[in-house]
């Protein structure tokens, strides 16, 4: 048996979702542990397209229990169409548990969040929208709604009523927006309450009793290491932490329950929002970037902006290696760079005033947002890798690729993803139940 943590290495959107369901088949619960319906998680099964933003990607297979955790955020109006969504595609949602401590975005969030943004003008972090950062932030301040509220009509009562009048002070006399009856808000809110109640479980205990019954538990990461609130590139980052440690809080386990953390990543960068990306490409670079190949097809999956594209940064990366503990990489996409001739990989950064040399991300300091690449080139393969089922099928350049990768980052490449579908896979080494890497002890 193995408890694994599925994390995004980069800024989100890394095709966690694709390895999630993947590893799905072998676990026997899957955890989302923090995020909302910020997220946008894809995952292609025989043919059909499933975009998932809070439910986790195990829920395709059946007889799994699917958790969203305690350190989640959820929008239960979000939720209760993805169920919808769900049952008119004859996918049971019986094993779906929701954790009573996760945190409810009500009306007032989304309404800040969206007003908050905007007006931050050149300062603004580019939200999803999703009301995540006042969710958290009502959270962090106790003076949040908790799913357990939700379910209980006088709980609930209470509280709308409570918060209600508080936040319209807010929403008229800093963004001159319209206040909300609490009445109406309450009643709307209850009736989301009844519909998600039987859903609605102490997650943590379930998932401890698990534990205790050796099952296997896979935790789903959401956003990606560098979105992180307290390790990510802030402010321009989200407001819970989708590092691996996160998954021990947002889950309630201790992380002597866990045995292994895998990395995703994209084989090139993207980002979607504001905030610097050393190797962003812009004009015509990025044009032909992403017009390589049909797959690209870089929108969010949430908000369907244009991600911003970029070469693999593997100081970011080493980053994540570190602050994850990582013991081995997913690296997805490798089938977007098939037509490339040469192709970027960034080893350091140079700080564009200074001119010092970082190997290690500079985050403490202001110097990331003003440091430029350096990069090596390599050659490309100039031939699909679609259709490629083991690593000696790859294209010797591919492998190239591949080998310089793992050299920088010190853990090996356990999965390559070659397409969005389930097949279109790699497996290089097991895994979930291969050696650890990263500081083993003794
Ligand atoms: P997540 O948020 O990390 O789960 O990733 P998203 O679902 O937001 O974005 C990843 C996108 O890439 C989705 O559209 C996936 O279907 C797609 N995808 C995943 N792996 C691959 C791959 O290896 N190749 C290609 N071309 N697309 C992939
Ligand atoms: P998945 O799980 C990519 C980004 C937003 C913005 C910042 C803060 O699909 O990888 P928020 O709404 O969270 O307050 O926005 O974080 N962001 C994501 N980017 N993938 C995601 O999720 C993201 N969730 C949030 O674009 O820059
Ligand atoms: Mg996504």
């Amino acid at each position: 048996m193995a408890n694994v943590i599925v994390v995004g290495a980069q800024w989100g959107d890394e095709g966690k979702a694709k390895i999630t369901d993947l590893l799905s088949k072998s676990a026997d619960y899957i955890v989302r542990y923090q995020g909302g319906s910020n997220a946008g998680h894809t995952v292609v099964v025989d043919g059909e397209t499933y975009k998932f933003h809070l439910i986790p990607s195990g829920i395709l297979y059946e007889n799994k229990i699917c958790v969203i955790g305690p350190g989640t955020v959820i929008d239960p109006k979000i939720l209760i169409q993805e169920i919808e969504d769900l049952k008119t595609r004859n996918i049971a949602v019986k094993g779906l548990k929701v954790s009573t401590a996760a945190h409810v975005t009500m009306p007032y969030h989304l309404a800040i969040d969206q007003a908050e943004d905007r007006g931050r003008g050149n300062k603004k972090i580019g939200t999803t929208g999703r009301g995540i950062g006042p969710t958290y932030a009502d959270k962090a301040d106790r003076c949040g709604i908790r799913m357990s509220d939700l379910i209980e009509a006088k709980e609930l009562e209470e509280k709308v009523n409570w918060l209600v009048p508080r936040k319209n002070v807010i929403l008229e006399r800093l963004y001159s927006l319209p206040p909300e009856d609490p009445k109406k808000v309450f009643e709307e809110y209850r009736e989301y309450g009844e519909k998600l109640k039987s859903f609605v479980a102490d997650t943590s205990a379930l998932i401890f009793d698990a534990i205790k019954n050796k099952k296997n538990i896979l935790f789903e990461g959401a956003q990606g290491t560098l979105l992180d609130l307290d390790h990510g590139t802030y402010p321009y980052v989200t407001s819970s932490n989708p590092v691996a440690g996160g998954a021990c809080i947002g889950a309630g386990i201790g992380p002597t329950s866990i045995d292994r953390v895998i990395g995703v990543s994209k084989a090139f960068t993207t980002r979607v929002g504001e905030g610097p990306f050393p190797t962003e490409v812009f004009g015509r670079e990025a044009d032909e970037l992403r017009a390589t190949g049909t797959a690209w097809a870089e929108f969010g999956t949430t908000t369907g902006r244009p991600r911003r594209v970029g070469w693999l940064d593997l100081v970011l990366l080493r980053y994540a290696v570190r602050v994850n503990g990582l013991d081995c990489l997913a690296l997805t996409k490798i089938d977007v760079l098939d037509n490339l001739d040469e192709i970027n990989i960034c080893v350091a950064y140079e700080d564009s005033l200074t001119g010092a040399k970082y190997y290690d991300l500079p985050l403490a300091s202001g110097i990331f947002k003003r440091v430029k690449p350096i990069y090596e080139t390599l050659k490309g393969w100039k031939t699909s890798t679609n259709k490629c089922r083991a690593s000696n099928e790859l294209a010797p350049n591919a492998q190239k690729y591949m080998d310089r990768i793992q050299e920088i980052l010190e853990i090996p490449i356990a999965i390559v993803s070659v397409g969005h579908k389930r097949h279109h896979t790699i497996i290089i080494e097991d895994p979930i139940h291969g050696p650890k890497r990263v500081l083993q002890k003794g």
